[in-house]
């Protein structure tokens, strides 16, 4: 069954780690659809029931974006605030999304260290794990990479893609 992935990068072209992990994912033929908020919607306004029609196509459902401000891109919080909408996502009649596997990926300019002891890139991403439970979906592990802001090599960023799209197909 193929597999969805929503990213959310306001600048591809500059980007490294999400770039790759794109190219990686792209390599995989029909078993990965990327979708890409910023591509389809410049303008960030998302045509919400054909955004719902997508995910109502997928079983499983990766969301990848980069860490901005400890949080998810504004973006992808609009995509959520929209498409999980009342009476589609939750609420009477709202159970499109139950019984979804989602998984996150996500990217940081911090290095592991700076998520290590205090807050965690897990405490970062919660509220984005409790609104999918919410909805009755089954929250994987989240694949990320830290440290993009620290110099990583390209090696190293097509190394952790191959891990990313083996999680993915496994
Ligand atoms: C507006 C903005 C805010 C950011 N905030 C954080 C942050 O809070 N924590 C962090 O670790 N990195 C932060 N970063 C760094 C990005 O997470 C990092 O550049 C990105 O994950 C690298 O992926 P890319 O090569 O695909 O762009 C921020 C970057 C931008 C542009």
């Amino acid at each position: 069954m193929s597999k969805l992935v929503v990213v959310t990068h306001p600048n591809i072209n500059q980007s490294l780690v999400n770039r790759l992990w794109v190219e990686e994912l792209s390599s995989l033929g029909e078993d990965v659809k990327v979708h890409s908020l910023y591509e389809k919607y410049p303008d960030l306004k998302f045509d919400v029931e054909a955004e719902q029609a997508l995910l109502s196509k997928y079983d499983e459902i990766i969301f990848q974006f980069p860490i901005h401000w400890f949080n998810v891109p504004f973006a992808l919080k609009k995509y959520i605030d929209e498409v999980l909408a009342y009476g589609w996502a939750f609420g009477p009649g709202g159970d499109n999304m139950k019984g979804k596997k989602i998984r996150m990926a996500a990217s940081t300019g911090g290095n592991k260290e700076a998520y290590e002891g205090g807050v965690s890139l897990d405490d970062l991403l919660q509220p984005m794990a409790i609104s999918f439970k919410f909805c009755g979906c089954d929250v994987l592990p989240t694949h990320r990479i830290y440290g993009a802001s620290h110099g990583l090599a390209e090696e190293t960023i097509k190394t952790n893609a191959k891990e990313y799209s083996s999680a993915i197909l496994a």
